[in-house]
């Protein structure tokens, strides 16, 4: 039987694969550009990083984790997500003793167990950003011009800035009862989810999909009526710097997202054309983060985008394009001898970082000049026992579409002057 990808994967090949490495390049472009270094973390950690960090009571945690005992009987989680495996390494490695702040950036696969759908994948692959060691509104205003100046790299047009505060532990628990408050009535018809978030997370009370629990409580108490000084004071700079940084954003006081580190601050931007899935990027500030994970109270802001989701968008939207990769040359060999010439040849003009192909199944002369068309070559050169004796090959120029003998040894430095002039 034939074996298949899991389900909820995907084999990323061919242009696709070209168009992965441009995002990737932009991502590295931009990073430089806002003083952002790379980290690497591990594929997987302890589950115990996730549990404390991203939070027992979270979907992610309850339910989509792939997580499994190694042979040592240790508990190990394929990384759901890279905040908390971020802020593990920032603490492990000391990091908050350098000159803050300390801007990373990831970009690597991530595995939540989840209903695959368009867009929604068991293996998918985020880029993210992490700006740690800074309280300041400036901080979370850079995280998401950062995102938007990203999108447009890729040539996405028309994103939405979805923008909420949901405070800190000051002013939290008096908003959590208000809203308990609101939702207490009408409890018991509320779906088998809600019911649950009543008790455990009413925060997520307001992110319910569901139109009938919409309709229960169709106005429910605005986050923003019970944040502390503080956080008000926050969110109100925050907006200053959007402003000023030209920023166009829609208060969203539903948008509370599915981890539970964050503090203040939190974000979404969506993009249409991509169905429900429509979220390519989210994040906020999580000011508790690294302390929950060992280190010292340590503010932070970060966001992570889902590069299948901007893959998508882009390419609908025609901002990604890339060409195929086509060698300069084709060297097709006739016989035994103009074969073995030719791949002698072919690799000569790759030591001179000359991109050349030549065949190894055996195909005739035509088959051969059939695939260099195919591959895209723009010269052939042709081997035989005749060409061999007089040391040339018989190079046609395929966009010019003349043909001349050109001496072994000159070959390299004829194709050279046609490709880089
Ligand atoms: P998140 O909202 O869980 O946040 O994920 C961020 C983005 O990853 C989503 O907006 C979506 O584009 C993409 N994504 C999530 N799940 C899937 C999936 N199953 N298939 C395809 N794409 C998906 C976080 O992960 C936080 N760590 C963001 C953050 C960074 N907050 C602070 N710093």
């Amino acid at each position: 039987m034939e074996i298949t990808a899991p389900r909820g994967t995907r084999d990323i090949m061919f242009e696709e694969a070209r168009l992965w490495q441009r995002a990737e390049e932009a991502l590295r472009q931009l990073a430089d550009l806002y003083g952002y270094s790379e980290i690497r973390t591990p594929i997987f950690e302890h589950t115990e990083l996730f549990v404390r960090g991203v939070g027992e009571a979270t979907d992610i945690v309850e339910k989509e984790m792939y997580t499994f005992s190694d042979r040592g009987g240790r508990s190990i989680t394929l990384r759901p997500e890279n905040t908390a495996p971020v802020m593990r390494a920032f603490v492990e490695h000391n990091m908050g003793a350098k000159a803050q702040p300390t801007k990373l950036f990831y970009f690597g696969p991530m595995f939540r167990y989840e209903r695959p759908q368009a867009g929604r994948f068991r293996q998918f692959h985020q880029m993210g950003i992490e700006y740690t060691g800074s309280a300041s509104p400036m901080a979370d205003a850079e995280v998401i011009r950062f995102s938007l100046d990203y999108f447009k790299m890729l040539g996405i047009k028309q994103v939405k800035v979805h923008l909420n505060s949901i405070g800190c532990p000051d002013c939290r628990p008096r908003y959590k009862e208000a809203l308990k408050d609101a939702y207490r009535p009408n409890l018991e018809s509320l779906c088998e989810s809600c019911k649950k978030r009543f008790e455990v997370n009413p925060l997520r009370l307001l992110d319910c999909k569901s139109p009938e629990c919409r309709a229960i409580v169709p106005d429910p108490p605005e986050v923003e009526d019970f944040l502390c000084g503080d956080c008000l004071e926050h969110f109100t700079k925050l907006k200053g710097c959007l402003k000023a940084l030209g920023v166009e954003y829609v208060k969203d006081p539903r948008l509370v997202r599915g981890l539970d580190y964050y503090t203040k601050t939190t974000f979404e931007f969506t993009s249409e054309g991509l169905g429900s899935q429509d979220a390519i990027g989210g994040g906020g500030r999580y000011d508790g983060l690294v302390q929950e994970v060992g280190g010292a109270p340590t503010p932070s802001v970060g966001v992570a985008c889902g590069m299948e989701r901007l893959i998508t968008v882009a390419r609908a939207q025609g901002g990604l394009e890339v060409d195929s990769a086509k060698p300069v040359a084709y060297l097709a060999g006739l016989g035994e001898a103009g074969t073995a010439k030719a791949m002698e040849l072919a690799f000569k003009l790759r030591e001179d970082g000359l991109a050349a192909e030549f065949d190894t199944i055996g195909r005739s002369l035509k088959a051969q000049m059939k695939y260099a068309d195919k591959l895209g070559a723009r010269f052939v050169a042709i081997i035989g026992d005749e060409e061999i004796a007089k040391g040339v090959a018989v190079v046609k120029d395929m966009a010019e579409g003349n043909q001349l003998e050109v001496r072994f040894d000159d070959l390299a430095q004829h194709v050279q002057r046609a490709v880089r002039p």
